[in-house]
């Protein structure tokens, strides 16, 4: 359950984000490459979508299939994710490991919520997957 101060906390850090000074590293990448990246994120948000969507009908194993193939480390190759590597900067790059880490292990976590009724430990592990999509938007852009 969310707390009235952790509803403080979590509108207090909105506020900051949106207007602190913009600290992000900048990540210049070849333009099909920025193109291609975008594409990626933009399939990660619909994945955690269907993800969710799965979820709250139950739907386990399809939400795992979503997240192994589309987010884990079954989707390297859809994402290209070897060649797009090699233009982050290292730490970066290792949130991107690290999020498709998560998103296997969400898998496992979901499959087996199918059969314990684990759906708090399933959306545990799911908002792992969503703290490298944060900590990446908070620490690079490519956009100038
Ligand atoms: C390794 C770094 C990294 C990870 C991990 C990451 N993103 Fe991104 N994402 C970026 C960067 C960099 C941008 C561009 C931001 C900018 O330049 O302002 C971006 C942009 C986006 C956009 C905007 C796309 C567009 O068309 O402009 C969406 C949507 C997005 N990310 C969703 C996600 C979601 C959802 C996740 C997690 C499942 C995620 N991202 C994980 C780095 C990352």
């Amino acid at each position: 359950m969310l707390t009235r101060t952790s509803l403080f906390l979590i509108a207090a850090v909105m506020v900051l984000s949106a207007t602190a000074e913009e600290q992000r590293i900048q990540v210049d990448l070849p333009p099909m490459m920025q193109e291609h990246m975008m594409g990626n994120m933009r399939d990660h948000l619909v994945t955690l979508q269907m993800i969710t969507q799965l979820l709250a009908s139950q739907q386990y194993d399809q939400a795992a299939d979503a997240a192994e193939q589309r987010l884990g480390m079954s989707s390297l190759e859809l994402h290209g994710a070897s060649h797009l590597g090699k233009f982050m900067p290292e730490a970066m790059n290792a949130i991107g490991t690290k999020m498709h880490h998560a998103a296997s292990r969400f898998a496992i976590t979901a499959r087996n919520a199918a059969v314990d009724g684990g759906l708090e430990m399933a959306f545990g592990a799911l908002s792992e997957v969503m703290q490298q999509c944060v900590a990446c938007h908070a620490g690079y852009k490519v956009h100038k």
